[in-house]
């Protein structure tokens, strides 16, 4: 069988299966995270690495969490949250109570920014902040929940959060070890959410969805984005990633708020 027509099956046979949408996803990334799995499985091509999944359901659980466990950070583009903090403000003058979603969210550090965020700013209402975290992966999610990173060799934890005036009013460190500290975790609510096969959600006053539609195939960028504008009061906030844009299909449903920062307005 040729190597193309081994890759259909194998996302195939993950669609039907595993409950995965490859087929909303680039085949570059799709290739590069199988390839990372055959390495570790020592399969020599994806028909081997098939036989392979259909007999270890540990590796069926192990793939899942290669394809969608991804890069994340503290105050990920740091002029991003400049202009998030410029919503959070707005939003604080104008509401009784902010509901945020962190779409996507990885292990947490996204939706704990946003709430550190609130509470750091002299000009937010934190107390009126309260932030849904979604993402497919439940095991990114239980870390979310429990709160706690480290410094590795590339990534210093404490050096991301200098983004706040004083960190250490929301976070417990130990040498490497950063724990958020309660009031922060309470203002987070984790829950899992696949923006691709889920139900919209409703009223939400700000979404940040960032970094997750540089993997996803133009045709169904669309139907993600419609679900989050469905997910978005009238006048509520959008933030997508900064290498990110929103399809023609849905440019419609928002105005611009701040093109380079990628921030926008549901109509
Ligand atoms: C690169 S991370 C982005 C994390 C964070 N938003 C940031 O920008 O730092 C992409 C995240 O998208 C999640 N993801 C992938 N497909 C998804 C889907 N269909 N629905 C919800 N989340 C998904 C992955 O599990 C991963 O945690």
């Amino acid at each position: 069988m040729s190597d193309e027509a081994s890759f259909d099956r194998l996302t195939a046979y993950i669609e039907e299966n595993l409950g995965f949408a490859t087929s909303h996803y680039n085949d570059s990334y799709l290739q590069r995270r199988f390839s990372s799995r055959m390495r570790r499985t020592g399969s020599d091509d994806y028909a081997e690495y098939l036989e392979h999944l259909r007999d270890d359901p540990d590796e069926e659980r192990e793939l899942l969490d290669t394809l969608s466990i991804n890069v994340t950070g503290f105050f990920r583009n740091p002029d991003v949250w400049e202009g998030i903090r410029s919503v959070l403000r707005r939003l604080s003058e104008d509401c009784d109570r902010i509901h945020a979603w962190s779409a996507a969210c990885a292990d947490g550090r996204e939706p704990y920014s946003l709430a550190m965020l609130g509470l750091d700013d002299p000009r937010t209402a934190g107390d009126k902040l309260s932030v849904l975290a979604t993402d497919i992966n439940q095991a990114a999610l239980d870390d979310a929940a429990a709160g706690v990173y480290e410094n590795t060799r590339t990534i210093d934890v404490g050096e991301q959060l200098t983004f706040l005036s004083n960190y250490h009013r929301y976070v417990d460190q130990t040498d490497d070890r950063f724990e958020l500290r309660d009031p922060v975790k309470e203002m987070v609510a984790f829950e899992r959410h696949d923006l691709i096969n889920d139900e919209p959600k409703s009223g939400f006053d700000l979404v940040v969805c960032r970094n997750l539609f540089i993997y996803i195939d133009n045709e169904y960028k669309e139907s993600m984005l419609q679900t989050i504008a469905e997910s978005l009061r009238p006048g509520g906030y959008l933030v997508i990633g900064k290498a990110e844009t929103i399809p023609p299909g849905v440019k419609s449903e928002f105005t611009i708020l701040d093109g380079r920062l990628r921030i926008y307005r549901r109509q």
